[in-house]
């Protein structure tokens, strides 16, 4: 899956703000390494760095892209090219950070409980995920696909992006060994100028992987049909704008001293 950091910021603010509501909910932390993980351009490494220090702060993400964006954003920080699927930190961490980022990546809850494992005493494995897979937004994605003229290319496309896990089974997993575990939702309601805006929007994330397997001769009409399924399931407010309902999920495990 292609990422574009120009695409992605496009909603730099909006997609931000769960960071700093998940980054409210960190208590204070033993000293020891901070992890934004699926850093991105930087924006949600930019919070940590303020709060942290740069000299504190590594990011992990494998799109090229968004690596050299945050680089580029952030000169005083590392960051590092791995998959989160198997990365490990180099030492136990005070902070394993990750917005927006898990829903991207197969057997989230164990390679959440695997993290879990490598923090410090004290220390905190916090992460947001959308959990939008039932929204028009995303429906749309998939009854576009299923058209005739797609559906050839995008048997697939539906699998990259895994489901949140449920809250009762983050739980039951993760609040072992001591850890205290917090989980809850939050529902956004995002002011849009119009229902290409929010075309525009998934363009940068969800749509991906609808849009990278289709011959190019394709995507337009592919953009096409699910702008106007968009345009009926948004339809205008009475000042003009379309109002994007973004549901999220967020946890916070803890390691007890
Ligand atoms: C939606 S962006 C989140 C960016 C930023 N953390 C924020 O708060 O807005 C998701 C990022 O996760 C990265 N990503 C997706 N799958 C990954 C994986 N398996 N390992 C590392 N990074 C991954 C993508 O390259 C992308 O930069």
């Amino acid at each position: 899956m292609t990422w574009s950091a120009a695409q992605y910021l496009k909603f730099e603010d909006q997609r931000t703000r769960p960071a700093c509501d998940l980054l409210a909910a960190v208590p204070d932390l033993p000293d020891g390494p901070v992890y934004d993980l699926g850093c991105g351009p930087g924006n949600s490494t930019a919070l940590l760095v303020e709060r942290f220090g740069a000299g504190r702060v590594t990011g992990i993400d494998t799109a090229p892209d968004m690596l050299a964006t945050a680089a580029r954003r952030l000169p005083d920080c590392r960051f590092l090219s791995a998959d989160l699927a198997s990365w490990e930190p180099e030492a136990p961490a005070a902070l394993l950070f990750a917005n927006a980022v898990f829903q991207w990546v197969p057997d989230t809850l164990e390679v959440l409980a695997w993290l879990a494992e490598r923090l410090l005493p004290g220390g905190v494995l916090a992460v947001q995920m959308p959990d939008n897979l039932t929204e028009p937004s995303h429906a749309a994605m998939r009854e576009t696909a299923a058209e005739v003229r797609f559906a050839p290319y995008l048997a697939d496309a539906e699998k990259l992006r895994t489901p949140v896990p449920q809250p009762r089974r983050l739980f039951e997993r993760l609040a072992q060994d001591g850890r205290q575990v917090d989980v809850w939702h939050t529902v956004y309601n995002h002011p849009l100028p119009d229902a290409d805006a929010i075309v525009e929007w998934v363009k940068g994330t969800g749509l991906r992987p609808f849009l990278d397997p289709l011959p190019a001769a394709l995507v337009a009409a592919f953009t096409d049909a699910y702008r106007e399924r968009i345009a009926q399931s948004y339809p205008p407010m009475t000042d003009g704008r379309v109002l994007l309902r973004f549901p999220r999920l967020f946890l916070t495990v803890r390691r007890m001293e």
